[in-house]
């Protein structure tokens, strides 16, 4: 399964391997002309989920690179580490907690390992042009951008505990084995936000249940199948050095239930490490609040999105990528029946350009008709319009739906409020 997506993504233009022409470069992708439609598309839906629904939430959007000493108190430089172990045999380096009962993955048989070695996975870069070069980090989570803002987004804002800052950016690890396609990378998206509430223990489960229930139901939202979705607490020795509690969301992948998503009380430790306090004006009170965070990965989405929504339609010998609408990178496909009669291509391209205003669009005349909506089928297109000879007469088009094949007949000028109907939540 794994494998098939990973060929219809390169072979559709979602994700291809990083620096392909010299080799490619273990744990980087790029994503492609739809990749990146889906990947905004995900990320446009989760800011309208947090910023724009909840309550009290803003967004910001801070560097990646900060100054070195963010990630001392942070606890990452010393902390942010990964136990690395050795295969005697075929000499192949492995997380620790990847390995069972001494079982090397690339052996295929049991063997010994070296005794495991600390690896800290920060990625260091080197500012400037003069020797020394500072030392700095690329991050390694998006969380501290917000934490060293704490005070900045209190004084330009309203807001009063309980609040939310949210974020969506690029996060930096140098993962010991990436794998699983862009599962684990090195370079990934997070989208991330961390609630500060009242230090105390009840409001603490109040709102850590509250995240866990409302970031399910996203995902139930984005049309993930139920089955395939579970919580799972995290024993007190797999916990990160930040959190007292950790759940994640989890997917049920051809390669094992895997993280989407973590779900972590962290306690003062951040507020406190970084010294920052809040005065509470109706407690009359300071004290560093408690943060809930929810952590989410966007390439873990598109991956077991593209997983989640594949189908294989049997009977009609094609495949579909069954997305919701708001999320498929191209809404509507145009087609002109046939691309050799003028005054129909001239029609359909009139509707194309219109609707293109307002929606992604593609444009295709090549090849037969059953052929084009299998080839929209297959990136996950929920509607094509065709133009044929009776709309010549009667001004009409037919819309066919992805996931039925149904098709309707409808007037050319109604065509524009019908989809507006359609992507009302887009
Ligand atoms: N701020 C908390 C934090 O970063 P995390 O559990 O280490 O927590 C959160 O990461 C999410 O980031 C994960 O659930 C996953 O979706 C994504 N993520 C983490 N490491 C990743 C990697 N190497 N490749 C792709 N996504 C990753």
């Amino acid at each position: 399964m794994l494998d098939k997506i990973i060929s219809l993504a390169k072979r559709r233009g979602f994700i291809f391997q990083s620096s392909e022409i010299y080799g490619g470069i273990s744990g980087f992708w790029d994503y492609g002309p739809l990749g990146v439609e889906l990947k905004n598309n995900i990320k446009k839906n989760w800011w309208k989920e947090i910023v724009y629904t909840q309550d009290n939430i803003v967004g910001i959007d801070a560097a990646i690179i900060m100054n070195p000493i963010v990630w001392e108190r942070s606890g990452h430089v010393k902390s942010f580490v990964d136990l690395l172990v050795e295969c005697k045999k075929c000499h192949h380096r492995f997380r620790q907690d990847k390995i069972e009962k001494n079982f090397c993955p690339n052996c295929q048989k049991v063997t010994n390992f070296t005794e495991p070695k600390k690896f800290n996975i920060l990625t260091e870069v080197f500012l400037g042009v003069t020797e020394p070069k500072q030392k700095a980090y690329l991050r390694g989570e998006i969380t501290q951008g917000v934490f060293v803002n704490f005070k900045n987004v209190v004084n330009s804002t309203r807001l009063k505990i309980p609040f939310g800052i949210a974020q969506i950016g690029k996060a930096f690890r140098n993962e010991i084995t990436p794998g699983n396609f862009t599962f684990r990378s090195r370079e990934f998206e997070q989208m991330e936000i961390e609630y500060f509430i009242y230090p105390n223990e009840k409001e603490g489960e109040k709102w850590f249940s509250f995240w866990k229930e409302e970031r399910l139901k996203w995902y139930l939202k984005l049309g993930f199948k139920k089955e395939n979705l579970r919580f799972r607490e995290h024993l007190p020795k797999e916990r990160a050095h930040y959190a007292r509690r950790a759940i994640d969301i989890e997917y049920k992948a051809p390669f094992g239930w895997s993280e989407f998503e973590g779900i972590h009380h962290r306690g003062d430790w951040d507020m406190r490490s970084h010294n920052i306090t809040y005065y509470d004006t109706e407690r009359k009170e300071e004290y560093f609040p408690w943060v809930i965070e929810s952590s989410a990965g966007v390439d873990r989405v598109i991956l077991f999105l593209l997983l989640d929504s594949y189908y294989e339609d049997e009977k009609n010998k094609r495949v579909v990528l069954k997305f919701i609408p708001e999320l498929a990178p191209i809404k509507i496909a145009i087609f002109p029946l046939l691309a050799n009669k003028k005054n129909i291509v001239e029609k359909a391209k009139e509707i194309y350009r219109n609707l293109k205003k307002y929606f992604p669009t593609a444009w295709d005349d090549r090849g037969n008709i059953g052929k084009r909506y299998y080839a929209q089928d297959e990136i996950g297109t929920p509607f094509c319009v065709t133009v044929d000879f009776q709309s010549l007469d009667d001004d009409t088009v037919t819309i066919r739906f992805r996931d039925t094949t149904e098709q309707i007949r409808i007037k050319k000028t109604n065509l524009i409020d019908y989809f507006f109907d359609q992507f009302k939540n887009y």
